[in-house]
């Protein structure tokens, strides 16, 4: 650039003016300005729950899509707790459009939660946004993106928004923090050099002028999920015929195959209970109609007796976009969202009315056809992807958005068809693959098309922390895949067969059918101990699954992160490796279930403090060790704890009926006594609300010559108590011992 002398001078001029006004401008900003923090008031709501309101919160939260009210009772005999933070350290930050939020952290803790993730159990040194999805590898894009934590110290903490809400865990050291992590030199400083400095807090951000928050106490971890699954109303109670076997038939199947496909489960003696009709029972699908194909199903009610005869229950599929077609649409159409999703009206079920017309539609029309026969529903395709589902900035006529919307929906369709089975006094079990916040109450189970049996299992354990339940999936594969896809289903909430889109039977393979059918009959046979695990998520909150932090005196085998190793290309950042123990869990108290992926013929279980048997065998495994097992493959490792009891029926097809009296087989294992309250009802209505139910104390111990005797012990005036004659095996002999 060339610049005459009295231009050079003005530069100068104006140079030297500029460095002053940035001199006046630095010096005139305070050291540390940011907006002023403030501290939130808590007010208690519950015992052992506390609330805050920050800032103006928006009128949709994820507790008020689900709209179920706590379960004060049970939270009123959990113990007293203290609010377990120091509440002047926590900090709330609400501008126009965000909120910002900061927990403490103790560098000692580690965190759990923020919705079922299918890698990883810990959350500690994590950034998540959480956001409705179907799962595809991205962090916090899940199912399930509960924006609840759980913390090795004891509590809980539930951010109680529609939006995409940020989590930043023990990341993002604040400049003000009183815990800075040291100041290490990467280039001397070998493995104390960390690339994510460990913050002593986690921050929370909401898109949002305000957010309503709560804290759960605990004392333990496990006490602070079952406070939250209170709070949102208790766990879910299926129907028992919900904890037996459900196969889905292939797209477009017609009444007369299903029942065909009904009975060739009978002659082969799988136990079944349910059988799920995919796209073809509806006139239309994607977008869909919910009318019955006159040509496939010309006659439902026939079709539902078949059923019915056979005692199996109906499940259908359904995406909840409604076609042009439908008769249904002109009374749902002015309720619908500003995009179609295949073609379909999105209805806005955040209005009532919009709820209100599609129940009765489904009363009128489909279950009320036959409420005996018509068990339940599979809420498809209410996660996402982005390239199926509205845009974030679609609008509804209630006023709310789309990306509150994408949080709630499957909420909002669970709570709709709780609902319709509440009002005629039957429970349901269904799927669903979109959920958040509030769930705990809903009977539908999370599924999903991602076809990982380890990032299955992961996403099982993490369901713990989350108040929700995930099965994963069997479709198809080899005889060796299926069976030990089966087998890890029959150890999960919902054990099904999902044939939507394959000719292969469970039966295909004759080298396992034998062994697949097998597995099926203990599930079925385990019904009791299934039915009083979900007694518990119920009326005590207690998750039905539970990861190995939940446990307490649990050591993953390395706890900590292993420091990671410099690559150049692998690891630019040598960020370390965490070993958790995220392939294996417990279904209810006493028993530990370590499925075996495919193509694998052995594994290693982290067995907790206390001795633990072989559930098969009744032969001691270890005790807080890690063991190295190689069963059969027709069998999945399954361990009990000293002195579990464990109830099972008798073998049968299908679960026993509303005044049906089974046979009861109890199992002790180990060489304490044990004890065990067995729950019971009716299975199938609502009554246990008005006190139509049973806890019957069984007991095992040994007597004054040293031999084992077990004893039941009902509840005065407890009933329905559905066991005829109680049998009693003591798996733990001494020779099993040798
Ligand atoms: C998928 C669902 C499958 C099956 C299929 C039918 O979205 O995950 O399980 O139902 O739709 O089209």
């Amino acid at each position: 650039m060339h610049m005459n002398s009295s231009a050079v001078a003005t530069a100068v001029r104006w140079g030297a003016l500029s460095a002053c006004w940035l001199g006046a401008l630095l010096i005139s900003v305070p050291a540390g300005a940011a907006e002023t923090a403030l501290t939130p008031k808590w007010e208690p709501v519950a015992p052992g729950v506390w609330k805050a309101t920050i800032g103006s919160p928006e009128d949709l939260t994820l507790l008020s899509a689900a709209g179920q009210a706590p379960q004060l009772a049970a939270l009123a005999g959990m113990p007293a707790a203290a609010f377990p933070f120091a509440a002047a350290e926590i900090e709330a930050r609400p501008q126009a459009r965000r909120t910002a939020l900061r927990f403490p952290l103790g560098l000692d803790e580690d965190i759990y939660g923020l919705g079922v993730d299918f890698k990883s159990l810990r959350r500690t040194g994590s950034v998540f946004q959480l956001h409705v999805d179907h799962w595809s590898g991205r962090t916090g894009r899940t199912h399930a993106p509960v924006p609840l934590y759980i913390s090795t110290r004891g509590y809980g903490v539930l951010i109680d928004s529609s939006r995409y809400v940020n989590f930043s865990v023990g990341l993002g050291v604040r400049l003000a923090a009183k815990d800075k992590p040291p100041v290490v030199d990467r280039t001397t400083g070998g493995p104390a050099w960390s690339s994510l400095p460990r913050s002593d807090s986690v921050e929370v951000s909401v898109p949002a002028g305000g957010v309503v928050v709560y804290v759960f106490a605990g004392p333990t971890p496990l006490d602070a999920v079952r406070r939250y699954n209170l709070f949102c109303g208790g766990g879910a109670l299926p129907p028992k015929w919900g904890l037996g076997f459900l196969t889905r038939t292939p797209i477009g199947y017609s009444a007369q195959e299903a029942l065909a496909e009904v009975d060739e489960f009978r002659q082969r003696g799988i136990p079944l209970d349910m059988l799920g009709l995919e796209p073809g029972w509806h006139d239309q699908a994607y977008p869909c109609s919910f009318e019955w194909d006159q040509n496939r199903f010309p006659d439902p009610a026939g079709f539902l007796a078949g059923l019915e005869k056979r005692h199996v229950r109906a499940n259908l599929w359904f995406n909840p976009y409604i076609s042009p077609t439908a008769p249904l649409y002109a009374q749902l159409r002015p309720y619908a969202g500003s995009h179609l999703v295949w073609n379909g009206i999105v209805p806005d079920y955040s209005l009532p009315q919009a709820r209100e017309i599609f129940a009765g539609h489904l009363l009128k029309k489909i279950v009320g056809v036959n409420p005996a026969a018509l068990g339940g529903f599979k809420i498809d395709e209410v996660d996402g992807g982005d390239q199926w589902l509205w845009p974030d900035h679609a609008s509804f006529p209630s006023g709310h958005d789309g990306e509150q919307l994408r949080q709630t929906y499957g909420l909002l369709l669970q709570r709709t068809l709780m609902e319709v089975f509440r009002g005629l006094n039957r429970r349901t079990f269904g799927q669903v693959r979109g959920t958040n916040a509030g769930a705990s109450p809903f009977p539908f189970v999370i599924y999903n098309d991602n076809y990982d049996f380890n990032e299955y299992i992961t996403a099982v354990a993490n369901t713990s922390f989350a108040g929700v339940l995930w099965s994963p999936e069997v479709r198809g594969g080899t005889g060796e895949d299926m069976l030990r896809r089966v087998q890890a289903v029959c150890f999960s909430p919902l054990a099904l067969f999902n044939g939507w889109a394959t000719n292969t039977k469970l039966w295909t393979h004759a080298d396992v059918a034998g062994q697949i059918r097998d597995v099926i009959m203990l599930r079925q046979r385990l019904l009791p101990y299934w039915y009083t695990t979900f007694a518990q998520y119920h009326y005590q909150g207690t998750p039905v699954i539970r990861a190995m932090p939940l446990i307490a005196g649990f050591k993953a085998p390395a706890a900590n992160p292993e420091p990671g190793k410099l690559d150049a290309t692998a690891n630019p950042y040598a960020i370390g490796k965490v070993v958790e123990a995220k392939d294996q869990y417990l279904v209810g108290d006493v028993l530990l279930v370590a499925p075996i992926a495919p193509g694998v013929a052995s594994r290693k279980v982290t067995l907790p403090p206390g001795r633990w048997y072989d559930f098969y065998t009744g032969k001691p495994a270890g005790e807080n060790e890690t063991i190295d097992v190689s069963p059969p493959l027709s069998q999945i490792p399954l361990f009990v704890k000293d002195g579990g009891l464990i109830p099972l029926t008798n073998e049968r097809q299908w679960a026993p009926g509303r005044e049906e009296a089974v046979p009861l087989e109890v199992r002790h294992y180990g060489e304490s006594p044990g004890e065990l309250s067995l729950y019971d009802d009716d299975g199938e209505t609502f009554d246990y609300e008005r006190g139509e139910c049973s806890w019957t104390k069984l007991r095992a111990a040994k007597d004054a010559t040293g031999a084992w005797q077990g004893e039941v012990t009902a509840e005065k005036d407890a009933r329905p108590w559905r066991y005829s004659a109680v049998t009693w095996r003591f798996m733990t002999t001494p020779e099993a011992s040798r």
